[in-house]
């Protein structure tokens, strides 16, 4: 029997709820947090341990539900009450200037219209109903008329409010449907296919095929592990509030908590849609997600309404679609690459083209498995696109154009840098080099470790890794904390103030916090996540180093899989001497005592500028470490702004909201 619940855990727990959906709110619909991540997460986990300890409370529209629900046998399906349509697609300047007439002469209205335009995010399509400010049904697009059930899933986006808003005008409507789309962010889908890829998993083809295979999962507990996003873009069905425009119609979703792109312009003439489109093109490489073109709306709903639809688009809206980012051209040869575990990569050197605006002459082909399944053989004709906007795919083989001088392709028998062996282990894909003193190993696991994500060495790049450990100056982690200064400024295009440059960002890059140090050894299965969780479980490196595989899978998130290669790892004479030798080269870590002290305990700062001593990642972990958070931007809530030299419009902001400013001596004082 579950336990009573006293009147006052009732009104605790009422409270935890109301307290997370609106800091949720602030965090991704304003983008303006009130309070750390860390004092986040402890009300969160009073709130889970509460409805731990009593069931009873738990309810649907909890924020501790986007962790997902018990798994479905299928999707259920439902009727859209209105029907999600699809948008009819302009290619010129002329296209879009043609449907302004169109609209026009539709509506007899020989004067300007005014427009919104907005970012055509190349998503998955979503519809939220509410139901008297509550979150009960989620759907796909499914056929434009049914769609499928994902609720349980759309729960698990952090960005999705459970809970409409109340308290601003107008009041939550008894039923409103919204209308948006999910999607994953390049960096994210990057992170994404690499442990993907390291649990031997079939990479997604592109960031949209991601979002929607994670939207599609029938355990939703998976859906929550997916890092998916949201941005709403209209309504289906509201009863019980009116628009005037959908420029006023974003702004009062937004203010009933649901997340709008900051770039959507609304109030516009034509001609400044077509301004907005040629900005949107020029910066489209810039964003953190992927869009393909423009959406342009009549702005007045009366307008629309008198527009209607066909049965396949809206009258009243249009697609200005980005320049095809697909395109055929000729694969010249493949190359096999060696990667920081030994892992075979063909990779197509292809007849240079222009896909979207960027030069492209190299396609990954991923493994013998994918090569085989394209049929791609070297010679062929093929079609070409930048998947998530930045590694370049092929798509498939244009078979037709064939003339029979085209030559297939197999993996060879030997690495093709040291000539070892390779290796093919049963159920995987990758073909392995199996000479961990391989040169293409050495230069990639030290790439790695001189990384952003792990020592984060500013200068020592891809190119000078190349270069070293062909001079056989760097053949090791710790090689990097022996280079001489004087050597270095030896070395061709390497000027002495270079020289004492990386030497001094290799000095600072020695302190560093357990979780980098844990990722940039490149252990197999263990990515950012997974160092994140062993150093937060265990504090330190010598617990870890001497743990069974069970106890590495008591960890929350890490898998038999990862837990395995740890040990594995661990067990070897040869990596512990890896290690041994950073430690002798001066490598430390300094968090762990910061975390108990929260010195910095729900402190926002916004960094601006070039810190001299810190690099930005590490001065954000220092932050972290003491219970401080890193903000992007700049409002009232922010309590310092760290700035360097040469600081960005981050510190107009700061002065004239009155924000505390500092530099980066009283930022080593706070943390002191
Ligand atoms: S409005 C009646 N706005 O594009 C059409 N759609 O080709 C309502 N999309 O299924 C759609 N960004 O998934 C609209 N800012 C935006 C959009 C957008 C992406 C997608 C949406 C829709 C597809 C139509």
């Amino acid at each position: 029997m579950p336990e009573d619940v006293s009147p006052q855990i009732l009104k605790k727990a009422q409270e935890l709820r109301s307290t997370l959906h609106r800091h949720n709110y602030r965090y991704y619909v304003l983008d303006d947090p009130e309070i750390s991540d860390a004092e986040y997460d402890r009300l969160m986990q009073e709130l889970m341990r509460l409805e731990g300890k009593y069931p009873q409370l738990r309810q649907p529209d909890s924020p501790t539900v986007r962790v997902g629900a018990p798994p479905l046998e299928k999707f259920d399906s439902v009727a859209h009450s209105i029907p999600m349509l699809s948008l009819d697609n302009g290619f010129s300047d002329e296209d879009i200037l043609e449907f302004d007439r169109r609209v026009r002469r539709n509506i007899g209205e020989p004067n300007n219209i005014s427009y919104t335009a907005e970012p055509k995010m190349d998503g998955v399509a979503v519809e939220l109903i509410y139901e008297n400010g509550k979150l009960v049904t989620a759907a796909t697009r499914g056929d434009g008329q049914t769609g499928e059930v994902i609720t349980d899933n759309v729960k698990t986006i952090q960005a999705v409010p459970l809970v409409m808003q109340t308290g601003f005008a107008p009041p939550t409507p008894p039923l409103c449907e919204i209308r948006g789309e999910v999607f994953i962010g390049l960096e994210a889908f990057q992170r994404l296919n690499q442990e993907r890829i390291g649990q031997d998993l079939p990479p997604f083809a592109n960031p949209r095929n991601a979002a929607a295979g994670s939207l599609r999962q029938l355990d939703s507990k998976i859906t929550a592990t997916r890092p998916l996003e949201v941005f709403f873009y209209g309504v289906g069905l509201v009863e019980g509030a009116a628009f005037q425009t959908h420029g006023e119609l974003l702004a009062v979703l937004k203010r009933w908590g649901f997340r709008i792109n900051p770039l959507i312009r609304s109030g516009i003439s034509i001609k400044a849609a077509l301004d907005y489109y040629r900005e949107l093109s020029e910066k489209r490489h810039q964003l953190a997600y992927d869009i393909d073109g423009v959406v342009i709306k009549v702005d007045r709903i009366a307008l629309q309404q008198q527009l209607g639809a066909t049965s396949r688009s809206p009258r009243w809206a249009i697609a200005y679609k980005f320049k095809a980012i697909q395109e055929t051209t000729t694969i010249e040869a493949i190359e096999v690459q060696v990667g920081r575990t030994g892992v075979l990569t063909p990779v197509a050197h292809l007849r240079p083209i222009n896909v979207g605006g960027v030069r492209v002459s190299r396609a990954t082909l991923h493994n013998q498995d994918e090569v085989e399944k394209k049929d791609v053989r070297i010679g062929d004709h093929v079609l070409v696109q930048r998947a998530g906007d930045v590694i370049p795919e092929i798509v498939k083989v244009i078979a037709s154009k064939r003339d029979g001088s085209e030559t297939v392709f197999k993996m060879p028998a030997k690495c093709p840098v040291c000539d070892s062996k390779v290796i093919r282990m049963e159920g995987e894909s990758a073909t392995r080099c199996i000479n961990s003193s391989c040169s293409a190993q050495v230069k990639e696991r030290i790439k790695h470790f001189a990384s952003k994500s792990a020592f984060d060495i500013d200068g020592l790049g891809k190119k000078l890794v190349d270069r070293l450990v062909d001079k056989k100056l760097l053949s090791s982690f710790a090689d990097i904390f022996a280079l001489d200064e004087s050597l270095l400024s030896g070395l061709e295009r390497m000027g002495a103030k270079s020289a004492a440059n990386l030497i001094g960002a290799i000095e600072k890059a020695k302190t560093i916090d357990l979780s980098r140090f844990l990722y940039a050894l490149g252990i197999r299965h263990v990515g950012e996540h997974v160092a994140a969780l062993l150093a937060d479980h265990f504090k330190a490196l010598e617990p870890l180093m001497n743990c069974s595989p069970k106890e590495l899978e008591a960890v929350d998130g890490v898998g038999p899989i990862a837990a395995a290669s740890i040990t594995q790892y661990f067990e070897q004479r040869r990596n512990r001497h890896i290690i041994d030798q950073l430690l002798t080269s001066g490598v430390k870590w300094e968090t762990a005592a910061l975390k108990q002290t929260g010195k910095l305990d729900g402190r926002i700062f916004v960094l601006t500028g070039k810190l001299e001593e810190f690099t930005r990642s590490r001065a954000k972990s220092l932050i972290e470490a003491a219970g401080g958070s890193v903000s992007g931007s700049v409002s009232r809530k922010t309590d310092y702004v760290v700035a360097g030299d040469a600081p960005g419009s981050k510190l107009t902001k700061a002065k004239e909201l009155g924000v505390k400013v500092i530099d980066e001596a009283e930022l080593k004082g706070l943390l002191a």
